[in-house]
């Protein structure tokens, strides 16, 4: 197998594909691929003929240039990973002039109050990056689906009201988070951790599975304090936030309503990695 690096390269595989029925299925990617990856794209096989994985690490989204640069980037592995799950899937590597021409900038969105929490609130301008570079390639490879990982819930929140917006006729699907044995949400970032912290960040999850306990008995303010301080007392993770909100508005919980769903989302830096993780609480 052999990634397409030109977009009219893709575009004659899509046609040809289309010209005979099949079902396209996305999985856009920034690559450093794993097994979440691989159960996204086992999703997206089930339901679709050919899947499109594209491996691309868009500047725009980043708002740390130190945090793009030392990104993983590891296109033979990747490759070679994605013939070990099927042949049935088109990889698509694009350069970023591919993708953004000479212009590489974001459009400003308004994802109104979704974008104002959270990622949205630590990482400035982070959605209007992702929805730029999704933008363009739902274009690119005009796929009838496109899965995502609920281990970046609000971004799926915010690409389902992206495709409204632009009125792309694309099915948003959102799978479940693929953790480790321990617990640790699988993310390309692990990558970077070293052995030391490895071993200390299954404590995320770990703390996540308290807080759904708690939170049948405790207020949002309560546990959040209690949250707060379990990572005040561990020593090499750093919380950036947790936060419980409702799942179909993103907005902080302030008083429980029945027949609301609620998620708890937190950013933890183990060193300077970065990791996130949520979970549903009821
Ligand atoms: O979730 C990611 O890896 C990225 O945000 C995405 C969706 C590939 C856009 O660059």
């Amino acid at each position: 197998m052999q990634a397409i690096t030109i977009f009219s390269n893709l575009k004659n595989a899509i046609s040809s594909a289309k010209l005979s029925k099949k079902t396209i299925g996305f999985v856009p990617t920034m690559g450093a691929l794993h097994k979440g990856h691989a159960s996204l794209i086992k999703y997206a096989l089930k339901e679709c003929d050919n899947v499109v994985v594209s491996i691309f690490v868009n500047p725009t989204q980043f708002n740390n240039a130190e945090d793009l640069e030392k990104y993983p980037r590891t296109l033979d592995k990747d490759v070679a990973f994605l013939e070990t799950i099927s042949h049935n899937i088109i990889i698509y590597a694009p350069t970023a002039n591919e993708v953004y021409g000479d212009q590489i900038a974001s459009k400003s969105y308004n994802f109104g109050a979704l974008e104002t929490v959270m990622e949205g609130a630590h990482r400035s301008g982070h959605f209007d990056g992702v929805g730029t570079v999704l933008n363009k390639l739902f274009r690119q490879v005009t796929p009838h689906k496109a899965y995502f990982g609920e281990k970046d819930f609000q971004q799926l929140v915010i690409v389902k009201k992206l495709v409204k917006k632009e009125h792309l006729p694309i099915e948003i699907i959102g799978c479940p988070i693929h953790r480790q044995e321990d617990g640790l949400a699988m993310s390309s970032r692990n990558s970077r951790l070293t052995k030391n912290q490895l071993e200390i960040a299954p404590f995320i999850y770990k703390t996540l599975l308290e807080a759904k306990d708690k939170f049948r008995t405790l207020s949002a303010s309560q546990l959040k304090k209690y949250v707060c301080a379990q990572f005040d007392q561990k020593e090499g993770l750093d919380l950036e936030y947790f936060e419980i909100v409702n799942e179909k508005n993103l907005q902080p919980l302030s008083r429980k309503r029945t027949h609301q769903k609620y998620r708890a989302f937190l950013a933890v830096y183990a060193g300077d990695v970065r990791l996130i993780d949520n979970i549903a609480l009821n």
